[in-house]
């Protein structure tokens, strides 16, 4: 609790747990419409070639079939303008926009009968023929010739490297790893003459509709997106899919409302995934560990069409101290889908490298890790050599370090023991970018005694709702049971996408604004009320405290309750909007470096005789500005360890290297941490409030939560096997290389 009786930073159960819990909260698949009738694709089961031949035969002779789309059929269907932020799309491709299949599970037609199930016979019916191309589907990417654009540079690298007395120089791999949301993607699609209404599951409904515009070649007003709630997304729903235009066409050439859900084994080849990365580092230091050299080169596949660049160089030149780094990029094209951003994309697979390529240097350094990131604590951003807004990762390190026990830690391979196990112990840094997005926010004082909020922003699970509800709470007094938080719908004043942890940073001050503008309204309308007790006051002489108007000297108790003054007014209700200024044209916030910080402690336990690594304890500290809701924000940083778990020890895609199928393409066969995979989870947040985030300091969280778990985790590994694993996930295999045979 906080130690004034602020709701902001309190700890808040959501408010919509009940509509969740008793199953009333209704997700994309759960709208349904009268003549409402399916779709289900049909993929491709090559990786590269032509579709030669769609039979269609059987198909369309099966119960209940109304129509077939594919490439020759589907109409006009445009791209979005490259480089055009508020559209941004997943794929550069149309659907069915031409006959050539790029990846397995490519759509090659989409089958639209009356009902679930015959849609899926009609689609199995479909017998698609294919001239089949050579596919590369190689895992490595170390045959890449192509070209490397420079990240960031300063100093020369090269040469600090070549004379620095200790070095490292390694390369570290993460494989692709696929979104799994519980809630499968699916777009529901309703058309009322040239007006289409698409029930999505979208971190991003205002981009959703602007896209669909100008795919379906509409009149963005035409078009409106609704997403009341997500099970998820991670990613892997920021941008629209291609089977929203799928049924959207097919909604529009039957004119009766579709719903097109993807299976699971879809979700793994058709909505996108975290592309595999293959970063070589090198670290120069001096003797007494400071850092003189520093080099990210970094590649991620990508699929045929799409440029898709990971990011990993995005911690990198701001981390550390380092007076020369230079980070370089490069994408490799094979016959996979497009990628997509997954949580924490670029920071996190680029701070696996780089602190497990620190972790390396202490110890070739002989220094203890932790000592390793205060001795090189940068002091500015030495990237873009301005100051940093709030940062605080010496004193996540330090908290950390003493909540874990680091003290403890005993540094030779192998030498800590706990109930017959032995014990490793890892740590790394953690970092993610902040920025305030610009959007507007609706506050109304209604008649009926209640205050609304609305923004076409969405909550994806993490609390969103409850987080407008406590800022609005706080603005005006009222109690939470009292506030309507409307948001997921494209309808809306415009919101951000929820993407990159910035919702709560952003959205937040256009609430505030948004509620002291209608305030100042209400002061104004009860001097000018004929009747109210403030008739003719001055407005300076009005005042607002918890819901009630009263004269500024004057015992809020004895005020005018605003629904009171709303009724005298004749008003249904009083609104005002609030908008938030982007960070980046905001004086305040546009010359620093803002980002959040984190430490992260893990402790494995490993059983030499039966080969089982469990990671038993971790321990993360969240320097993420000021924490608005503690408890939605530790679970938001728990559930990210829990993936971060996944990461280290489970995750990874794997295609199979004649056809291009996923082929751990279900939720049996993709690894991912389940309650039995979990540690026990110390959350901790520094709370400095974050002077450049305007109102309440709120940088967000989420993400961040994630970054830093895997160094750590193959720290810890190595710490009780000896075994240095620089390919995620950890493997058994890996650990049977282990030289500790037994207890
Ligand atoms: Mo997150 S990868 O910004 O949805």
């Amino acid at each position: 609790m906080s130690t004034t009786d602020s709701i902001i930073g309190t700890a808040t159960p959501r408010i919509d747990g009940p509509l969740k819990t008793t199953g009333v909260a209704e997700y994309a698949a759960d709208f349904h419409f009268d003549r409402m009738v399916h779709a289900v694709p049909v993929v491709s089961s090559i990786a590269s070639g032509h579709i030669s031949k769609l039979d269609l035969s059987a198909a369309e002779k099966m119960p209940g079939i109304l129509l077939i789309l594919h490439h020759c059929n589907i109409g006009p269907l445009y791209r979005t303008v490259p480089g055009d932020d508020n559209a941004t799309n997943s794929e550069v491709r149309s659907a069915f926009e031409d006959d050539v299949v790029r990846h397995w599970g490519q759509h090659v037609a989409v089958v639209i009968a009356e009902t679930l199930e015959q849609a899926t016979a009609a689609a199995a019916a479909v017998k698609a023929g294919y001239e089949p191309q050579a596919a590369n589907l190689r895992p490595s990417l170390d045959d890449y010739t192509g070209a490397r654009k420079s990240v960031s540079k300063r100093g020369d690298p090269d040469a600090a490297f070549a004379s620095a007395p200790v070095k490292i120089d390694q390369t570290y791999i993460t494989p692709n790893e696929t979104h799994n949301p519980i809630e499968l993607h699916a777009s529901v699609a309703v058309w009322d003459g040239d007006r289409v209404t698409l029930y999505e599951t979208s971190q991003g409904v205002v981009n959703h509709r602007v896209v669909m515009a100008q795919v379906l070649g509409l009149p963005v007003e035409n078009v409106r997106v609704v997403t009341r709630f997500l099970g998820s997304g991670f990613g892997g729903k920021l941008f629209p899919w291609p089977h929203t235009a799928m049924a959207a066409v097919a909604a529009r050439q039957l004119n009766r409302p579709v719903k097109l859900s993807l299976n699971r084994r879809m979700m793994f080849s058709a909505v996108g995934y975290r592309p595999r990365t293959e970063q070589h580092i090198k670290l120069g230091a001096g003797k007494d560990g400071k850092l003189l050299a520093l080099r990210h080169d970094y590649l991620n596949v990508t699929s045929q069409l799409d440029d898709f660049n990971e990011g990993c160089g995005e911690a990198t030149p701001y981390l550390y101290s380092v007076a020369n780094l230079e980070i370089t990029s490069g994408m490799v094209h094979r016959h996979v889908g497009a990628p997509m951003y997954m949580r924490g994309p670029g920071a996190v697979p680029g701070l696996y490298a780089l602190e497990a390529g620190m972790n390396e240097l202490a110890e070739q350094l002989n220094i203890d890790p932790l000592q390793l990131r205060l001795i090189n604590d940068a002091e500015k951003d030495e990237s873009t050599n301005t100051p940093f807004s709030s940062r605080h990762l010496k004193e996540c390190f330090e908290v950390g370090a003493k909540k874990f026990g680091w003290d403890k830690r005993t540094a030779a391979v192998g030498s800590m023991r706990r109930d017959g196990k032995i014990l490793g112990w890892g740590l790394a840094g953690a970092s993610w970018v902040a920025l305030r997005l610009p959007c507007t926010a609706n506050v109304e004082f209604c008649a009926n005694g209640r205050l609304c909020v609305r923004c076409g922003t969405q909550d994806i699970g993490t609390g969103t709702y409850t987080v407008f509800a406590q800022v609005l709470s706080e603005k005006t007094g009222m109690p939470l049971d009292h506030i309507d938080v409307i948001l997921g719908d494209s309808a809306l004043p415009d919101g951000p996408m929820s993407g990159g942890s910035m919702v709560t940073g952003s959205v937040l001050n256009a609430i505030a604004a948004g509620a002291d503008g209608a305030i100042q309204k209400l002061q104004k309308l009860a001097a000018a009320t004929e009747g109210s007790p403030f008739q003719n006051a001055k407005v300076e002489n009005i005042s607002f405290t918890k819901g009630r108007i009263h004269g500024k000297d004057q015992n809020p108790d004895n005020g005018m309750h605003f629904a009171e003054l709303l009724k005298m007014a004749r008003l249904n209700g009083l609104s005002a909007e609030g908008k938030t200024q982007p960070s980046w044209e905001d004086p305040k916030a546009r010359g620093v470096s803002l980002h959040s910080y984190g430490a992260q402690f893990v402790e494995v336990e490993w059983e030499p005789d039966i080969a089982r690594l469990r990671v038993s304890r971790v321990v993360t500290v969240i320097d993420a500005g000021r924490i608005i809701n503690p408890r939605a924000a530790a679970n938001q940083i728990a559930g990210a360890v829990v993936m971060g778990v996944g990461m280290g020890l489970l995750e990874e895609t794997v295609y199979d290297q004649r056809t291009g199928q996923p082929i751990n393409g279900s939720m049996a066969d993709y690894l991912m941490a389940t309650c039995a995979d979990s540690p026990a989870i110390d959350v901790t947040f520094l709370d400095y409030p974050d002077p450049a985030m305007g109102e309440y300091g709120a940088r967000g969280v989420g993400e961040i939560g994630l970054a830093g778990v895997a160094p750590a985790i193959t720290a810890a590994v190595y710490h009780a096997t000896g075994v240095r694993v620089r390919e995620l996930p950890v493997r058994i295999e890996h650990l049977l290389q282990s030289k500790i045979v037994t207890v």
